[in-house]
């Protein structure tokens, strides 16, 4: 095959946030937005992007265009943390996080020591994410090694990137998901030989969180990330009051609860911590420190009832931040309805949250938060082509106003209010179209 055969060519609207930014207000400036534009890519990357009138030379006379002249082209989302084994358990009623966990999450988890059974949910989730624009995910399986081949291997049906990784978990939960220190270390380590950086596959150590596993297996969790550097470090920090004040209790020794983490070596520039709800001012200091990351989870934060996030204190402490749905105590798998509750959790309070800044964290700022703005987050040329078509009207009231939208970021905010998964047309993997909706 020649590469020209392998290049595709996507004219249409497009935005994007150019560069990194250290500040909110920056934003606007970094925006993007190409009303008539022509994106390039070949062997699933960007070579080319930039506005259609000085592109369509660059074409050869065999490539085909695909023209979207009504919606609106953004980079892949990315979700910084869901869980792919709560699929099934959305909207579960009732419970704060502990209650929470033992009524319906450990028995569902439960299910995923049957490789078939978690090839069947690996399918559907990977297909949820197409449907709903989102490109790359850091993924909790579940203590079973069997959750995090399933998954692996659906992603890799779409070349789609992702992070995932076996849960560690030795104590406080049924026995049917418990492992052990030793256990643990030697399954993380299989699966990271078998998976870390097979095509785009990465892998991450995943202790649940501090209260179910024990000071060994943090021991063991550690040592690992000291040997395999260049692996992600995923865990849940600070959600919720009554897990803070456990914590506080099981590890007296520790100065709170990311010092416990931080103590076994597991703060990093790959480390990601699902939630911060309440940080306290030393802890905030330590994730800037150690330059680790936070993955912001509005629809669940609400759903638990586990408090509001308080994003400006990101930007205050300078610390990377990206949007998660935290599926399945998240309710939605949809990136545009997670913006839509993260702005309600800067509204409650008293903070605006713009929609390029809501883009930003979706998008480069999740590829920041993920060790991975080199390859994601924008139409930068020699990006990888992960991307979304947009579709602005896709219902009625939709429709209605847009027509009122004053300007491209009154356009964007409205999609994120209104929108869901009826407003993904098509989400594009690698330079791929890997999902298209059917009207
Ligand atoms: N903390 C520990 N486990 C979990 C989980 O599965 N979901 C959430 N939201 N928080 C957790
Ligand atoms: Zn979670």
């Amino acid at each position: 095959m020649s590469p020209t055969q392998t290049q595709r060519a996507i004219r249409g609207r497009f935005l994007d946030i150019q560069s990194i930014v250290v500040q909110a207000s920056d934003i606007a400036e970094q925006v993007r937005y190409l009303e008539d534009g022509l994106l390039i890519t070949q062997h699933g990357k960007i070579i080319w992007f930039g506005p259609w009138a000085e592109g369509q030379q660059q074409l050869n006379n065999n490539v085909q265009i695909e023209h979207y002249p009504e919606q609106l082209i953004v980079p892949g989302l990315i979700d910084t943390h869901i869980h792919f084994p709560q699929t099934e358990m959305v909207g579960a009623y009732g419970e704060q996080l502990l209650e929470w966990l033992n009524t319906y999450t450990f028995p569902t988890e439960m299910q995923f020591k049957d490789k078939h059974y978690a090839d069947k949910i690996a399918q559907f989730f990977v297909n949820e994410l197409l449907k709903n624009g989102t490109t790359t995910a850091l993924v909790f399986c579940t203590v079973h090694s069997e959750s995090v081949d399933a998954l692996f291997e659906a992603a890799e049906q779409h070349q789609m990137r992702l992070i995932a990784g076996k849960v560690m978990m030795d104590r406080h939960a049924p026995e049917e998901l418990t492992d052990t220190p030793e256990s643990a270390y030697h399954d993380s380590k299989a699966l990271i030989e078998k998976w870390h950086g097979k095509g785009r596959n990465l892998y991450a150590i995943t202790p649940r969180f501090a209260p179910t596993s024990t000071p060994e297996q943090l021991e063991r969790a550690g040592q690992l990330k000291a040997e395999y550097p260049d692996v992600y470090l995923h865990t849940h920090l600070s959600e919720n009051k009554n897990e803070i004040a456990w914590v506080k209790d099981l590890f007296p020794e520790q100065k709170g609860y990311l010092d416990v983490y931080h103590h076994y070596g597991l703060t990093g520039e790959r480390s990601v911590f699902a939630h911060c709800v309440h940080l306290e001012d030393a802890e905030w200091d330590c994730m800037h420190d150690t330059d680790s990351a936070i993955a912001f989870c509005p629809t669940s934060n609400l759903f638990l009832g586990s408090g509001l996030f308080p994003l400006n204190k990101t930007w205050e402490k300078q610390v990377k931040v990206g949007l998660g749905t935290d599926i399945g105590a998240g309710t939605s798998f949809c990136q545009l309805q997670t913006i839509n509750e993260a702005y309600k959790v800067q509204q409650l309070q008293g903070n605006k949250l713009s929609a390029f800044e809501s883009l930003y964290h979706a998008t480069l700022g999740a590829a920041k938060a993920l060790h991975l703005d080199d390859k994601l987050g924008n139409f930068n040329i020699g990006k990888e082509a992960d991307f979304v078509v947009l579709n602005l009207k896709a219902t009625a009231l939709q429709q209605l106003r847009q027509q009122r939208a004053k300007n491209i970021e009154d356009a964007l905010f409205a999609l994120f209010t209104m929108g869901d998964d009826r407003s993904i047309q098509a989400t594009y993997i690698f330079g791929e179209k890997a999902y298209e909706q059917k009207n």
